[in-house]
């Protein structure tokens, strides 16, 4: 693959590929591109993608370029086109991108550089979902026939989206949970909507969602007082998972609105080994699109 930026392109065998890979770094598999140059242009906020794919950089001995958004010339009205065409012709290799707007992509088609997709908007967040599927992968060795619970924020999550679609080509079985509301349409034909009380004695993984206050129109702002005991994973409901279920979460965490405090780092939870595996995760995402070019 030359891009990735959304997982509706990905193929099952390119995951497993990139996983493979993942695993690998993972044991310490080494892998140079002291000559490629790379670009992280975060146009919204960002902790894990951005640092995460900074020591992936780092670890594969790349050039590495931070874009200062506030002091760039974004600020005196320069398209993203514009400013990505400029990253090419200064030599860059590799622009890895999150920006507000849906599949922002789409504006650089005529940019010849690599990019990866670090969230776009209500879109996708591939890097994510590669590192998602690692941490699935390591816990059960397969995909197939897993149950896996999506719950919360799925009308504004870009993890929902781009993990939906994958999970079902890996023929995973879906479930999701949370208000009604935000069980939009797109996701109707993946899996049903179900009580969180129904969700969590069947799961495999039960995938926690932030409730994302910044993109929550004024008619959806939320009553959050309620929102752990009504759909929320408390420890009550931890406490029903399957011993060998696992609990995710993309992160940051609302501690005490989607999860509760004391879950989010219980035995059941791959949320900080879930960070771990997205360095490597986006060591074998940036060697699949430089593959053949070190
Ligand atoms: N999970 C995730 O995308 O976190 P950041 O917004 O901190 O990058």
């Amino acid at each position: 693959m030359d891009n990735i930026l959304t997982m509706d392109t990905v193929a099952t065998n390119d995951v497993m590929r990139i996983i493979e890979r993942a695993l690998e770094f993972k044991k310490g598999a080494k892998s140079s591109f002291q000559n490629k140059s790379v670009m992280n242009m975060f146009f919204e906020n960002s902790t894990r993608t951005k640092t995460s794919f900074q020591m992936a950089e780092a670890n594969l001995g790349m050039n590495v370029l931070n874009f200062d958004v506030d002091t760039s010339s974004i600020k005196k009205g320069e398209t993203l086109y514009d400013t990505v065409k400029t990253v090419e012709s200064i030599g860059v290799d590799v622009a890895v991108i999150r920006d507000s707007q849906d599949a922002y992509y789409q504006q650089l088609k005529d940019v010849n550089i690599h990019i990866l997709n670090a969230g776009d908007g209500k879109g996708q967040h591939p890097s994510q979902s590669f590192l998602d599927l690692m941490t699935i992968y390591e816990k059960f060795h397969h995909f197939d026939g897993l149950n896996v619970a999506i719950v919360g924020d799925l009308k504004h999550s870009r993890v929902a989206h781009s993990n939906s679609v994958i999970l079902e080509k890996l023929g995973a079985n879906l479930f999701y949970g949370g208000p009604k509301s935000w069980y939009t349409e797109e996701f109707h034909h993946f899996g049903p909507l179900l009580p969180i009380d129904e969700l969590v004695g069947t799961m495999d993984v039960v995938m926690l969602l932030r409730v994302q206050k910044e993109r929550l129109a004024t008619d959806e702002q939320f009553a959050a007082d309620n929102y752990l005991e009504t759909y929320g994973l408390t420890s009550n409901r931890a406490n029903k998972m399957n011993s060998e279920a696992i609990i995710m979460h993309p992160a940051p965490v609302n501690r005490g609105v989607e999860i509760a405090d004391e879950v989010v780092e219980c035995n059941k939870s791959v949320i900080f080994p879930q960070m771990t595996n997205g360095v490597f995760a986006r060591m074998a995402m940036l060697e699949e699109v430089l593959q053949g070019e070190a």
